[in-house]
């Protein structure tokens, strides 16, 4: 079997609870392969930890035990190649810059690309997510739930990663939206041959999109199989 692409062994995170007396676990001891070109569904109720793992996998947090390994090695903090879709994407856009420089800037700063020459590579990045040019003057206020999720995934794509991580890309979405990005999701996947993790309390969107899923419950994996299998008849009580 080939080496995974990212792999989990034995990640616990704790945080100091809020009253300062006392520690919380978020994730216990997860163990989790996520193997080139997959499409890897995190299911699980609210405060599962589905986030935290999520910040772990992109290098956010620091595990307080365990390791996370990327291609074999360890992986290491601000990874270029692992980005993160943010969950509710609007929030993470500065709402001062037009859509041209929102999708711009991380060519800039990842790419090392002169501002003068990024055009060409902005325009097929809109393109990528199926924005028209013509929004390339707006601002976040002008733009609607699902045109600012593209943004978001356009200026995570202009990084060039070879995973993405999407927190609840389906949530606030109304049902036609959650299918195009769905769509969307697959399609770069298909084409681009990039690793998605895609993180979501719902497991209906999942169904079609995902090859493997993972059921998270209290800080830990509960079982993992395939789409099919887990989000149908045979799975664990819980799942169910
Ligand atoms: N920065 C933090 N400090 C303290 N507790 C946190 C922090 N982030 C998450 N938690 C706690 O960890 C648990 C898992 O949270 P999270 O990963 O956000 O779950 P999910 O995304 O599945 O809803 C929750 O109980 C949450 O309150
Ligand atoms: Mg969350």
């Amino acid at each position: 079997m080939s080496m995974p692409h990212i792999e989990l062994k034995s990640v616990s995170v704790r945080f100091a609870d809020r009253a300062g007396c006392g520690r919380q676990e978020a994730l216990t001891s997860v163990d989790l392969k996520i193997m080139e070109g997959e499409v890897l569904g995190i299911m699980g109720e609210s405060g599962a930890g589905k986030t935290t793992l999520a910040r772990v996998l992109t290098g956010w947090f620091t595990p307080s035990r365990g390791e996370v390994r990327f291609n074999g090695a360890p992986l290491e903090k601000g990874e270029r190649r692992i980005q993160m879709l943010w969950q509710d994407a609007a929030s993470h856009l500065n709402p001062y810059f037009t859509v041209e420089r929102l999708v711009g800037e991380p060519l800039v700063c990842f790419k090392g690309l002169r501002r003068e020459r990024i055009g060409k590579r902005v325009g097929e990045l809109m393109d990528q997510v199926g924005l028209s040019l013509k929004l390339l003057g707006r601002k976040p206020h002008e733009l609607s739930g699902g045109q600012c999720q593209r943004v978001g995934l356009a200026r995570v794509l202009a990084a060039d990663p070879g995973v993405l991580v999407c927190d609840e890309p389906f949530s606030g979405l109304d049902v036609g939206a959650q299918i195009r990005i769905r769509d969307l999701l697959a399609r770069i996947n298909r084409d681009a041959g990039l690793t998605l993790v895609v993180i979501s309390h719902d497991p209906l969107p999942l169904k079609p999109l995902c090859h493997r899923v993972a059921m998270m419950k209290a800080g830990g994996i509960l079982e993992t199989g395939s789409a099919q299998k887990l989000l149908t008849l045979h799975s664990h009580p819980f799942t169910r």
